[in-house]
Formats: structure tokens, C-alpha cells, sequence
């Protein structure tokens, strides 16, 4: 099949390109991850922390953050969580369906080719470790030619409710210090109980010479970086990832607008400095 852009049409930001659905995988109850490889066989070229609009045809658009790293050469990925009419339809694709892609849009977390000899933590709460697996990827990576230890902090409500445990294992085989917490134990949990700001104090790093990434609810990535600050991280060392609905994603509709931002151009990585006065404001 020919692309549009084969066919000598112009391609606007507006519409998705087709991909197919090559493998799935359920991570949670109401969590699934998909792995799409286009129709025409182009590549996305995109950085950790950066979005795509994903099109369930006939139901709707969404943001969904790329879970994937830069570093993989293999299917772009893709995680959702099933809370509305939208996620529900990508979350029941079968392998073979196809979806529409438009992106990548947005800031990313500034990790690719930026190694630092400094520690780099990354707080995650439930599936708000999909938009961070790149960097930490491209971290731990990094790791093994010199930049700083790497630190995971992972918190979810509950065992069950932990995603990527696969990867964990990978990250702290690599070397990356991985340290998980769940806030209501369950039968068969021997781990940390507690919300994932308890791990923050005795997990190791240089809270003086490091930068930290944050990617959860709203008052979870509230309370972490005040938390670190209290320990010493600098304000402006901290980075986290705001959502707000997205329309257009290209700076052009103003539905994203938080304050003086647009979060599919301004967004979703801000910095903690900028984003702690807005986080606050709701949702138009
Ligand atoms: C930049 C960005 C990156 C995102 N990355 C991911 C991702 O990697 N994986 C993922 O599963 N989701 C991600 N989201 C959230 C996702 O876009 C929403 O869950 C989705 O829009 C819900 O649409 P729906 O039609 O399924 O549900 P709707 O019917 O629109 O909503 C169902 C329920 O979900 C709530 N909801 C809607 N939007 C959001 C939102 N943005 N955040 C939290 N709750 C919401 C609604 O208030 C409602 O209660 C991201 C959002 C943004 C802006
Ligand atoms: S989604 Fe349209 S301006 Fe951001």
C-alpha cells in the first residue's frame, strides 16, 4: 500500500498515519500495553516523554504518552490505561488491528545525549512509569559508559497495580537501584508498604548533585517534590509531566492551556519551578 506521502499528498499534523497492532500485552486489570508497526514501514524518530495522538477509529482521538525508548529499534509501544470510551477501544485492539498514530508532539526529559556524571532519580506512581521507561532506558544505558547511577522509585495503590516488573529487573540487573512500594499490602507482598515518597530518604542518592524526573497523579508529584526539596534537591533540578485533555496537539486549538502554557507544545515536561504554581489550576 502506498503512504499519502507516496502519493505525493501533503501530510498535515491533523491526520494519523496507519498502524498495525503486531503484539499485546495485559500488564494490569485495567492496563495493556501495545506495540504498532505502520502500514507504509516508516520509523518515528522521538524523544523520551514525548506523546502521540492515538485514533480508535469510529470512537476517538487520545494523548497517549510513547513508552517505547529512542534506543529500541523494534515496533513503536505504546501503554494505556482503560478509564473512558477511548482507552477502553485501543485497550481491546487485537494483534492485526490497525489504529491511527499522529506525533510526536510536545518537551521531552531532556536525557537524550545528555549524560551526566550526577545521579538521576526517577519517581513514578502506577502507569505514570510508561512515560518515563524511555529515559530510564536511555539512563541506564548511558550508566554503562559512565553517567551517574540511576535511581527507580516506583509506587502504585497495589501489588497488582505495579506495571513493568519485567523491565525493573532488567534496570536493576543493569546496575539502576530499583526500589518499589505499595500503599495497601496484599496477600503475598513482602515489599516496602508505604506511599512512594517513604522510599525517598534512605533510597541513596546525592540529593545535593542530582535531577529528578517525576510522572504520577498531580498531588503525588506534589508531595515527592516537596519532599525532595526538603532533603535538598534543587527546585530547579526537578521535572515533571503534566496532563491536560489534548485536541489538536499542535499549539493551534487551546485546549491543553494550563496558565501561560500550551501543554502539547509547552508540555508535558515542565519544570517543577514553572509547573508548581500551575498545578493547582483546573482543568478547562
Ligand atoms: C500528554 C499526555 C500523555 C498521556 N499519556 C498517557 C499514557 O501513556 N497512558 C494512558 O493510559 N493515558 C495517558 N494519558 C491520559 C489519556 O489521554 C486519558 O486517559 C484519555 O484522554 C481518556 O480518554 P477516554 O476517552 O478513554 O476517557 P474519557 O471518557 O474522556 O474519560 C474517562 C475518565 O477519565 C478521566 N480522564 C480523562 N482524561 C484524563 C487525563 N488526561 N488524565 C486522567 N484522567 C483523565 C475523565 O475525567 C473521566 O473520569 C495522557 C494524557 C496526556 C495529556
Ligand atoms: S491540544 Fe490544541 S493547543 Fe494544545
Amino acid at each position: 500500500m502506498l503512504s499519502a506521502t507516496e502519493l505525493g499528498a501533503p501530510r498535515s499534523g491533523l491526520t494519523p498515519l496507519l498502524y498495525r497492532v503486531v503484539a499485546r500485552r495485559s500488564d494490569t486489570a485495567d492496563v495493556t500495553t501495545l506495540w504498532l508497526e505502520s502500514l507504509d514501514g516508516s520509523r518515528l524518530s522521538f524523544r523520551s516523554g514525548q506523546f502521540n495522538m492515538l485514533s480508535a477509529f469510529g470512537v476517538g482521538e487520545i494523548a497517549v504518552s510513547i513508552s517505547a525508548s529512542p534506543c529500541d529499534s523494534g515496533p513503536l509501544r505504546h501503554t494505556v490505561r482503560d478509564v473512558g470510551s477511548v482507552s477502553h477501544a485501543l485497550c481491546s485492539s487485537d494483534v492485526g488491528d490497525v489504529i491511527g498514530v499522529r506525533g510526536p508532539f510536545g518537551t521531552d526529559w531532556g536525557v537524550t545525549g545528555n549524560a551526566t556524571p550526577n545521579d538521576t532519580v526517577i519517581v513514578a506512581g502506577g502507569i505514570g512509569l510508561a512515560p518515563l521507561r524511555g529515559a530510564v532506558e536511555e539512563l541506564v544505558a548511558a550508566r554503562r559508559e559512565g553517567a551517574g547511577q540511576v535511581f527507580v522509585l516506583v509506587g502504585a495503590r497495589e501489588p497488582d497495580q505495579l506495571v513493568f516488573l519485567d523491565d525493573l529487573a532488567v534496570w536493576e540487573k543493569a546496575g539502576a537501584v530499583v526500589l518499589s512500594t505499595v500503599d495497601r499490602s496484599a496477600p503475598g507482598w513482602s515489599g516496602h508498604v508505604g506511599l512512594v515518597t517513604t522510599l525517598l530518604s534512605n533510597a541513596g542518592f546525592d540529593a545535593h548533585h542530582c535531577r529528578v524526573l517525576i510522572c504520577g497523579p498531580e498531588v503525588m508529584m506534589r508531595f515527592t517534590a516537596r519532599a525532595l526539596i526538603d532533603l535538598g534537591v534543587d527546585p530547579a533540578s526537578i521535572w515533571v509531566s503534566l496532563e491536560r485533555n489534548m485536541q489538536c496537539g499542535l499549539g493551534w486549538c487551546g485546549h491543553c492551556q494550563l496558565g501561560p502554557l500550551l501543554l502539547c507544545r509547552d508540555g508535558p515536561v515542565v519544570g517543577y519551578l514553572e509547573a508548581s504554581v500551575l498545578m493547582n489550576e483546573r482543568e478547562r
